[in-house]
């Protein structure tokens, strides 16, 4: 079982508030990093809370939710070291995690149903990354991050 570190902005908290007693349930860590409750707040605030549990290894993935999930997945991937998938997908998710060895998972609540939103979840949580050729690719990304 992991730690997984989980934020939302206010448009995404009901699915937050689901999403955390769906991973205490099978059995893993939650580090639950707010709001805790549903007033308005700015994505940004709450993607970085996760993003720097991810880096400091607090966590070892992150789940955020907002709106559509654009906002915290375009915060979320101006941190280095972070990889944030924004998934509608189950398919989406196993292969962030398998080829693009993606560390947070980014849901839109107006988007994705609780429903979807879960079996999504446990797709990002049940795959691994597979190295190999993608490590390569990978690598490459931590070299943009560097560069620019
Ligand atoms: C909040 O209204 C909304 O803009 C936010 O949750 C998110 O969808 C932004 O990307």
């Amino acid at each position: 079982m992991s730690t997984i570190a989980i934020a939302s902005d206010h448009a995404g908290f009901a699915l937050k508030t689901e999403l955390v007693l769906e991973l205490e349930k099978q059995g893993h860590t939650v580090a639950d990093l707010g709001p805790g409750e549903p007033n308005s707040v700015d994505y940004p605030d709450y993607a970085t809370k996760v993003t720097d549990a991810v880096n400091a290894r607090r966590a070892d993935l992150g789940v955020l939710i907002c709106g559509t999930g654009m906002g915290m997945a375009i915060t979320a991937n101006k941190v280095h070291g972070i990889r944030a998938a924004l998934c509608r997908t189950e398919y989406e998710a196993r292969l962030s995690r398998q080829h693009n060895d993606a560390n947070v998972l980014c849901l839109g609540q107006r988007v994705t149903g609780g429903g979807l939103a879960i079996e999504i979840l446990k797709a990002f949580l049940g795959a691994s990354f597979e190295g190999g050729r993608h490590a390569a690719r990978v690598e490459k990304i931590r070299l943009v991050e560097a560069k620019r």
